[in-house]
């Protein structure tokens, strides 16, 4: 059975640009692959600067996950964990920054998007490509589903584990990056990309009447109701493609109603708001659940912990090894478990 990694940030409020491009291939993959999902906390403390609210967010992602369908049972192989539970990705890092020239990072564009967006500089916001390839060498996977924003993090990782393979001798596998077969960047309420950082995002576990008003924010230009309109330059027709699918028969219904005129924005909004409440109907009510039950997200949580750290620390030692850095023979010391 393949493996597979991923994870999300635990800066905000899941979103449907989270959902459709990363989480729904988590929930299509998990009957057939063995999943190493976790929660990027290390990486929200880029940018988070209160302890309540990194802990309010880790927290939720997990709940959301599951919400969103993740089974994170035995028998279905899943693993949800937290980064900070598996420490050995911090020195994964290390190492691993070791052999990455200045240049890689320089090259970086989410560094530069969110210096782009008044974003202070940190030197953990520089490196998080390096940390994002810890994360994921850490487990060995064969394969690692993102929307396609996160390309360039994933060629960086491959191009990091061979200069260390090159460099020490066969250590890391090289994963290899899943996409939706229509992965596209869902935008916003502003057309741009959705992001929990961005006060643009739809989130699809708000309740039902700030949800629909969420909805009808979306910006769209003025051309009249009667007119034809392109459906491929409307935000709301995007954002319903990419939750409902490109070749699904309601997007092309929604299309040719965009084309045919007659039809207002409103409309087109109105069909959206619902086909979210249908899509997330279950997720919806299975949140509700789950945030009355913390004992069972503790529980989730230290067995992928315990699994995540089994992986880690065998990667780890393979790493110290090849660079020299074994454990001293005297066996006082070992890296954690
Ligand atoms: P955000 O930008 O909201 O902070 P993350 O960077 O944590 O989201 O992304 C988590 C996952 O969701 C990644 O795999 C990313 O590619 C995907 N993703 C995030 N935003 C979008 C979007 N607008 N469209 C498609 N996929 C997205
Ligand atoms: N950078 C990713 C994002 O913003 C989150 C992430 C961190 C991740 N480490 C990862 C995704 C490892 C996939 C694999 O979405």
């Amino acid at each position: 059975m393949k493996r597979v990694l991923s994870g999300i940030q635990a800066s905000g409020q899941l979103h449907i640009g989270n959902y459709a491009g990363a989480i729904k291939q988590f929930i299509e993959m998990q009957d057939t692959h063995q999943m190493y999902v976790f929660v990027a906390s290390y990486h929200a403390l880029t940018t988070t600067r209160d302890p309540e609210e990194l802990r309010a967010n880790t927290r939720q992602v997990v709940i959301d996950y599951i919400a969103f369908g993740l089974n994170p049972d035995a028998k279905h192989h899943t693993f949800i964990y937290l980064q900070h539970d598996v420490p050995q990705v911090t020195e994964l890092a290390w190492l691993l920054a070791c052999v990455c020239p200045n240049s890689m990072m320089d090259k970086a564009v989410s560094y530069k998007d969110k210096i782009a967006k008044g974003l202070t500089a940190n030197i953990g916001l520089y490196t998080y490509p390096i940390l994002q390839a810890a994360d994921i060498l850490s487990v060995d996977p064969d394969l690692v589903p993102v929307g396609r924003d996160q390309l360039q993090h994933i060629e960086i990782t491959r191009d990091l584990a061979s200069r260390f393979n090159n460099l020490f001798g066969d250590t890391f596998k090289l994963p290899d990056h899943r996409l939706r077969e229509d992965a596209e960047i869902v935008p916003g309420i502003d057309g741009q990309k959705m992001s929990k950082s961005y006060g643009n995002a739809i989130d699809p576990f708000l309740p039902e009447k700030q949800l629909r008003k969420t909805v009808m924010k979306i910006v769209t230009d003025s051309t009249p109701v009667d007119a034809p309109k392109d459906p491929d330059a409307c935000t709301v027709f995007q954002i319903y493609r990419a939750m409902a699918g490109a070749d699904d028969e309601r997007t092309h219904a929604l299309a040719d109603r965009y084309r045919a005129g007659g039809m207002g924005y409103g409309d087109a909004k109105q069909a959206l708001f619902e086909l979210i409440m249908d899509e997330f109907k279950d997720a919806r009510a299975r949140r509700t659940e789950l945030m009355k039950e913390p004992r069972y997200i503790d529980e989730v949580l230290k067995d992928g912990a315990v699994a995540a750290r089994e992986k880690a620390a065998t990667v780890l030692r393979r790493a110290r090894a090849a660079t020299g850095l074994d454990a001293p023979a005297t066996g006082v010391w070992a890296p954690p478990s």
